[in-house]
């Protein structure tokens, strides 16, 4: 590895105190010395929109500028050289970042409450640059039995082929970790809420059982975003994203983030990102994200007040076997929800009364909401998890990761509630021929 490119890296992150930035860890202490800011901390949506960044030191424009260039220019060898040796602070090569995106990461750490941030091409770039990054041959990853598709297949025929341990375990009953892991785990994975399941992980207690015997906890928190759940703060080291979904939140780009304690995140930069994926994030990407965060707040609160209406009115539905989401009172794992997340979050899964058919059917039948994969955008999206986001998974599998045949997902979207109701409502009077239960929201 090229510890002199590494150097370079840690000063260009420090090149940050030129933004007049200061971001102290341990975690929840953030403070900002912008000239058009005072020195107290700020609020969520006050970072989301101002962080790290200030206009008149860019000719007072307001939207940072987009830096696409792929290198960049020295004075003359020696500077290059320096530059190599992480001697100054230039900007080498757009795979080792560049000034938006580096305006990015500090945006996203801040949300986070961590340390440092790396932008990706997709949030599977962040899951795979992060994961290659800390496993070898003969080491064990323990991850929740429900997973997004593409992560179980890489850890299907990525790892496992190369002779990492993979171990499902259900992580939402914590013992069963401490049961499962060993000193040959270097990793524990889980999303929270699951994909497309919506189980939940205790963060806070992985964390303390994976620190006692030296594993890092990874935590996909693509579901909430950190408005609504924040895990570093709860104990994970390394938190990833599908920055495609509510973080860009109008389905125009596809990008991620890996963020984690600043010697993990230079590790990753360095070693998974540069040499292994090149998951590299492009600077038009880098610009709709630095737009999308600077309204995840407003739209988050619109998605989760459409949700709990959606679910409350599912949840009433005979059709309807299961709804699972943390909202509603007899949601299992309320107090849990209550005690990590901000919010129950905009993702429902429901369980219809109903065979495989039937619930794709049911799927087919709207008339407004789309079905496609994906989530976190303005258009409510649905989906039959067993034909498309985990159709590689055999029957076997699908049963063994609890994803049943007429589970349907559902990422409620910003269009007003009375019209996602109606349109549910048709749907369940198409297939099963029965007066719909619509109330006016
Ligand atoms: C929970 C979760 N993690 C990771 C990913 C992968 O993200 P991307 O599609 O941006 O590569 C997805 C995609 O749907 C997801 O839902």
């Amino acid at each position: 590895m090229n510890f002199a490119v590494i150097k370079n890296l840690r000063i260009v992150a420090s090149s940050i105190h030129q933004l007049n930035f200061k971001m102290e860890i341990p975690k929840l202490k953030i403070t900002f010395l912008f000239k058009h800011m005072s020195k107290t901390s700020k609020h969520f949506a006050t970072r989301a929109i101002h962080q790290a960044y200030n206009p008149l030191d860019h000719h007072g424009a307001l939207t940072p500028p987009m830096h696409i260039s792929s290198t960049y220019a020295f004075e003359n060898v020696e500077q290059g050289g320096a530059a190599f040796e992480g001697d100054n602070d230039r900007f080498i090569y757009a795979r080792l970042g560049s000034p938006s995106q580096q305006l990015l990461e500090k945006r996203m750490a801040s949300l986070e409450h961590a340390e440092a941030a790396l932008a990706t091409a997709s949030g599977m770039g962040a899951i795979t640059s992060a994961i290659w990054s800390f496993l070898k041959p003969g080491d064990e990853l323990i991850a929740d039995l429900s997973l997004y598709g593409c992560t179980f297949s890489f850890f299907e025929h990525g790892l496992k082929p190369m002779g990492i341990e993979v171990t499902y375990v259900n992580l939402s009953n914590t013992e069963a970790l401490t049961q499962a892991i060993s000193e040959k785990t270097k990793l524990v994975y889980s999303e929270t809420p699951s994909n497309p399941n919506m189980r939940l992980v205790d963060i806070e207690a992985l964390a303390h059982i994976a620190h006692q015997h030296d594993a890092k906890l990874m935590i996909d928190n693509t579901y909430c975003t950190p408005y609504l759940q924040q895990p570093i703060t709860l104990g994970a080291d390394l938190v990833v994203h599908s920055a495609t979904k509510y973080l860009g939140g109008h389905g125009d780009l596809i990008a991620g983030f890996v963020l984690g304690a600043q010697e993990d995140i230079d590790h990753i930069r360095m070693f998974g990102l540069k040499d292994m994926t090149g998951a590299v994030i492009s600077g038009f990407d880098v610009s709709l994200l630095l737009r999308g965060l600077k309204t995840l707040h407003v739209r988050m609160d619109r998605h989760c007040k459409n949700a709990q209406k959606v679910a409350e009115y599912l949840s009433q539905s005979p059709h309807v076997k299961n709804c699972f989401f943390p909202g509603l009172s007899d949601f299992a794992q309320q107090a849990l929800a209550q005690k990590q997340m901000k919010a129950p979050g905009a993702m429902i899964a429901i369980e219809l009364h109903a065979t495989r058919e039937q619930s794709a059917a049911f799927v087919n039948a709207m008339q407004m909401i789309l079905c496609a994969v994906s989530l976190g955008d303005a258009e409510t999206l649905i989906q039959h998890p067993a034909s498309m986001t985990h159709s590689t998974y055999s029957e076997e599998e699908l049963l063994a990761h609890l994803i049943s045949p007429n589970l349907i997902r559902l990422s409620v979207g910003l269009e007003h509630v009375d019209d996602i109701i109606a349109d549910l409502d048709q749907a369940f009077s198409s297939v099963f021929g029965d007066k719909g239960l619509a109330i006016s929201a």
